[in-house]
């Protein structure tokens, strides 16, 4: 491939200066051995995107020029005779004086017509022939007709980011073209040293890429309470509401005000899996829904929280969405309260339904089949993912069912699983970046905790009462990481490990 011009220091892309031409070497042929030379000479021929290597000749409409690569010197600059070619050029000329030829392209006695290209006066004596292949001279001086001089124009559409960005940047730099892909935004996390050239590199990231059209950079502060980072617009449309797709749902939110990382989404995926249709979900610290849809697609009943007012809207807006809206209750509020609110609200929800007639109606479309009225309904399953701290929620549960064991008909009914995110070592699931994983933790609540006494105040330390699965969870995790695999890698992202994004939790 032609490399692009090298335009060092450019801070405001011109895209014009981009524009070369250069002269190649093209080897004139007969048009129905095309196929035959393109096979043959493969690994010669010019390549540049968004170029052809066979062009129309000018002289005749039954040949046609294949272009040689571009290591393949004029033919003028070399002196030395190739005796091979020489004699093909005569042999071309007895054709022109008896009208046949040996070579299989011109077995038949040829037309007039035909004669009129064989004709060649090469323009260019002979080839480099140190720079293509052996194969790939022997079809040539067998069969080709001639050397032609061809120039060929490039501009800026011939080239990929990579390839511009390296003629535009320091040379010797990590080229930075590597961008999470949220809908139609680019997401990047430019290291200092590219900032002054940040424009640029948003303007050729979004010119490369047909499907962007906002490229965001991170920038270094992060809301801590609601974990998305802010961001600056490199290039495009000032539009930070994206649409995503994870597995089977779409997602709407606004990149700039709510978390979302589509890294998680074997996370999600995993977790949805546990759950069984009709199950109780409880999504204490639920985004934008990545868990709480799919696992109400599935058929859960989905009890979904979340602080920020944003995610909250966009929670209750992708229910709608993916339709199902009728089995997700969302809520705006803290988590702590969240968890202690909505076993009584899942409660009072079921013995309302109980009562009436209509709403024992609208149970049955809720879930599918009719509640057991007179049992209480224990959550399945509860999700916390909010790694950074959602270990401190968990004295939530201290107490949570305090004095309802005889209500509880266990031994049938099961403490809910608790399956709380972290950055401590239990269940691994990725590496974040560089000596930051991410693991989850899933237990039982134990019954002491369960029903135990109220706590009077919120206890940061908890016994969490870990099960064997946690162990065994701990083991996996630790055998994945001695064969270094990434549990839930992120190949659906446009994102390379080039320039690490330290994730937002
Ligand atoms: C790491 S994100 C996870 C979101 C979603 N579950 C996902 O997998 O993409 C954590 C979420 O917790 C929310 N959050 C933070 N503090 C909270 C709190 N005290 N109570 C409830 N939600 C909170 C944030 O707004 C954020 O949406």
């Amino acid at each position: 491939m032609i490399p692009p011009p090298i335009h060092r220091g450019m801070k405001i892309l011109q895209r014009e200066l981009f524009r070369i031409k250069v002269e190649l070497v093209g080897v004139r042929i007969a048009a129905n051995s095309t196929a035959k030379f393109l096979k043959v000479l493969k690994d010669d021929l010019f390549h540049q995107p968004k170029m052809k290597n066979v062009a129309n000749d000018p002289e005749s409409k039954d040949t046609r020029i294949i272009l040689l690569k571009s290591e393949v010197q004029s033919l003028e600059q070399t002196n030395k005779q190739n005796s091979k070619l020489k004699e093909f050029i005569e042999l071309k000329s007895s054709i022109n004086q008896f009208g046949f030829s040996r070579y299989t392209v011109f077995q038949k006695p040829i037309s007039q017509e035909a004669i009129s290209f064989h004709v060649i006066n090469p323009t260019i004596e002979q080839i480099d022939d140190a720079n293509i292949s052996q194969e790939s001279r022997d079809l040539i001086s067998h069969e080709a007709l001639g050397f032609v001089k061809h120039t060929v124009e490039l501009d800026y559409g011939n080239w990929g980011a990579d390839d511009i960005l390296k003629a535009i940047l320091p040379e010797d730099s990590e080229v930075p073209s590597s961008f999470t892909q949220i809908g139609h935004i680019a997401h990047m996390n430019l290291r200092d040293e590219f900032l002054p050239w940040k424009k640029i590199i948003g303007q050729v990231i979004l010119d490369k890429n047909p499907k962007i059209k906002t490229v965001v950079n991170k920038t270094d502060i992060i809301d801590t309470t609601f974990r998305f980072f802010s961001m600056e617009i490199l290039a495009g449309i000032d539009n930070m509401i994206a649409e995503v797709k994870e597995g089977n749902c779409r997602f709407r939110l606004d990149f700039s005000q709510v978390y979302w990382n589509s890294r998680l989404h074997s996370e999600h995926e995993r977790l949805v899996n546990l759950f069984k249709k009709g199950d109780h979900i409880c999504d204490v610290f639920a985004g934008i829904g990545p868990f709480a849809v799919p696992a109400a697609k599935k058929g859960c009943i989905v009890y979904a929280n979340d602080l920020n007012p944003i995610s909250y809207k966009y929670l209750q807006e992708n229910g709608v969405l993916n339709k199902v809206q009728s089995r997700i209750f969302s809520y705006n509020m803290d988590g702590r309260d969240f968890i202690r609110k909505i076993v009584k609200d899942l409660h009072a929800t079921l013995a309302i339904a109980a009562t009436t007639t209509t709403s024992a109606a609208i149970s049955k479309s809720i879930t599918g089949s009719t509640f057991k009225t007179q049992r209480f309904q224990m959550f399945d399953h509860f999700v916390m993912n909010l790694p950074a701290t959602a270990i401190e929620f968990l004295d939530a549960f201290k107490g949570l069912y305090h004095e309802m064991e005889s209500v509880i008909d266990s031994p049938l009914t099961e403490l809910p699983m608790i399956h709380c995110h972290c950055f401590s070592k239990i269940h691994f699931v990725r590496s974040v970046a560089p000596n930051k994983d991410m693991y989850c933790v899933s237990f039982r609540l134990n019954a002491s905790v369960a029903f135990g006494a109220v706590p009077s105040k919120p206890e940061i330390s908890v016994s969490l009462g870990l099960t064997e699965q946690a162990d065994n969870d701990h083991e996996e995790a630790r055998e994945r990481k001695k064969r270094k695999v990434e549990v839930n890698s992120a190949d659906d992202d446009h994102n390379n490990g080039t320039n690490e994004i330290e994730e937002k939790y």
